[in-house]
């Protein structure tokens, strides 16, 4: 899964993964991460009031804040999006690939509102979604391969097909489960990988760097021994 390495039109960034407002203070000020996704799952674990939490996190993050609708009709859709939305400008409104949830995305484009269109497990569902006028899609690669499918095989044809057909759509590899598939979604061109908190740390760790910094440490002491 190399091939991509010579279009070298993307530049790959990171988005963190969480509602936990301990977690993105930290993963912001690793200096890391452009933006943050939520979701209702890990909006729910934090047990705040929604609306509250956004406004909190759009304090710490300067970037894109995707937050997700619960409404799956139209109209009840393009409403919550539009509360979301005026809460900071950085609100991407989170919208599932469901006929009415693009219905939602083509009047929010057209209201200049950012979304990016969730669950999506297949490429043309992402084209649909870019097509109606999503700015991100984000593929969920870790629930394909939990039921025994390839999904970085997925993120590979949907990057494929906005790089042959030119589409501005920016691909948010999304339910990552460890380092290789933040590894790989780079490798295959997609703009953004959304990291949980535990995995990003895990990119930092090399048994190879702990025990450098250890022998540093060691050789200085004799130093000054
Ligand atoms: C992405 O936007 C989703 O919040 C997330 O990546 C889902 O991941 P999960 O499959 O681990 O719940």
């Amino acid at each position: 899964m190399n091939k991509r390495y010579d279009i070298g039109v993307n530049e790959v960034e990171f988005f963190l993964d969480s509602a936990n407002l301990e977690e993105i203070t930290q993963a912001w000020n690793m200096g890391v991460i452009a933006g943050l996704t939520t979701n209702p799952t890990l909006v729910a674990k934090e047990g705040k009031d929604f609306h509250t939490l956004l406004h909190t996190i759009t304090g710490i993050v300067d970037g894109p804040i995707s937050a997700e609708v619960i409404a799956l009709d139209h109209e009840g859709m393009l409403g919550e999006a539009r509360v979301l939305a005026g809460i900071n400008p950085n609100i991407v409104v989170k919208i599932p690939m469901t006929e009415a949830g693009l219905r939602t995305v083509k009047v929010l484009a057209e209201e200049g509102i950012k979304t990016n269109v969730t669950l999506v497990f297949t490429p043309v569902q992402a084209l649909l979604a870019a097509r109606a006028g999503a700015a991100y899609v984000s593929p969920f690669l870790g629930r394909l391969d939990d039921i025994g499918e390839n999904g970085l095989k997925v993120v590979e044809e949907i990057c494929d097909i906005f790089v042959v057909h030119d589409i501005e759509t920016k691909v948010i590899a999304a339910s990552i489960r460890n380092p290789y598939h933040v590894l790989e979604a780079a490798k295959l061109g997609s703009h953004y990988a959304t990291i949980p908190f535990s995995v990003l740390r895990q990119l930092f760790k090399h048994p190879l760097t702990e025990a450098g910094i250890q022998r540093f440490l060691d050789d200085w002491k004799k130093l000054e021994a």
